[in-house]
């Protein structure tokens, strides 16, 4: 079980201490000014994860359900932001315990969410983080590719390998940045976008796929790891897709939404101009047929030899079926 002392949820660092985490965060690192999460991030956050629950058909691709479902498994969410996946999660398998880390304590949920539920403000980047080596059973790692400049995710990877069991497994979900069958007008609305997320020195213009989606490289490089799989999902974007898309295009729309103020402030595109290319947008993406698409990579910690486990299930005939775990 986890240790509950190191709940830092009632940090009282206020605004001073937000702003020299800012000001380290962007010099030291030579890092994008981070701010903290607005409501619209997490309204966005929401849209998003229920779309990515349908589209994967799942809350994960790893296949740890029975591990879960069993119960004593204790799970790590990597950037939960208002945790909607550990809130899913830890209501689904209320034997497993579940944390979710963020740096920004004001987007943690505050009220309490569950017995089997902490949350923790922690920075990714102040390593160690507070935790034994091998705690957990699995770690969750989604979307959050673009808040840490890619130097520093090989020591986090490595800390997260530290503190992962043996046999354990680590799980990153992301969505490629560049959307399929777009018209021109969301071509220019995810270029703005590019520019607006990508850590420094950023590429809009780059087609390299492998450098912008990084994981599987990453995750294949770290010889702790085993079996690693690599699983795809493509959801429509705007209301010709059903519930995905329309979930999909109001994801976008938010997230174009956030950024419009930085857009005409640094006189990357006029307002009027802007207005003009979502309201195209909107009927393009119909249109094109416009879709975007999603990895989830998997991996294991190698080195368990502990012993298989074994699950009965009794099907709808009362056989009893056995079926062997890892
Ligand atoms: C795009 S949101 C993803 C939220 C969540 N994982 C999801 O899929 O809905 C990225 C989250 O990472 C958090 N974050 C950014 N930098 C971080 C850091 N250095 N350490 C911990 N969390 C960080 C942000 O506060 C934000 O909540």
């Amino acid at each position: 079980m986890f240790n509950s002392s190191n709940d830092t949820n009632n940090n009282t660092g206020g605004i001073a201490s937000f702003l020299k985490l800012k000001w380290r965060s962007s010099t030291k690192y030579n890092m994008k000014p981070r701010l903290p999460n607005t409501a619209d991030d997490i309204e966005r956050d929401w849209v998003r994860h229920n779309a990515l629950r349908l589209a994967f058909e799942n809350d994960f691709k790893a296949p740890i359900e029975r591990l879960l479902q069993a119960g004593g498994s204790e799970v790590l969410d990597i950037g939960c932001g208002a945790g909607f996946w550990t809130a899913d999660m830890a209501a689904r398998f209320p034997f497993s315990y579940f944390i979710g880390i963020d740096i920004d304590k004001n987007v943690l949920p505050t009220s309490p969410c569950g017995r089997n539920i902490l949350h923790q403000r922690i920075d990714l980047i102040e390593l160690p983080l507070p935790y034994e080596d091998a705690t957990f059973d699995y770690i969750f790692v989604r979307s959050m590719l673009n808040t840490m400049p890619d130097q520093l995710w090989d020591d986090v990877l490595k800390e997260f390998i530290r503190i992962m069991k043996k046999g354990a497994y680590i799980e990153c979900v992301e969505a490629y940045d560049d959307l399929f069958d777009a018209g021109p007008s969301m071509n220019t609305l995810t270029q703005l976008v590019l520019m607006s997320t990508q850590q420094p020195p950023y590429s809009p213009t780059s087609k390299d796929v492998a450098a912008r989606n990084p994981w599987p490289n990453r995750l294949a490089n770290i010889n702790q790891l085993m079996g690693m799989q690599i699983y795809h999902t493509h959801t429509p974007v705007g209301h010709h897709g059903g519930e995905i898309g329309s979930l999909l295009l109001e994801y976008w729309e938010r997230t174009i939404g956030n950024y419009r103020r930085e857009w005409i402030t640094n006189r990357w595109i006029e307002e009027e101009e802007l207005d003009k290319t979502i309201r195209q947008m909107r009927e393009e993406v119909n249109e094109y047929n416009t879709y975007m698409s999603w990895y989830s990579v998997v991996a294991r910690k190698k080195g368990y030899k502990g012993p298989i486990l074994q699950f009965d299930d009794v099907d709808d005939d009362d056989t009893v079926i056995t079926t062997k775990c890892c």
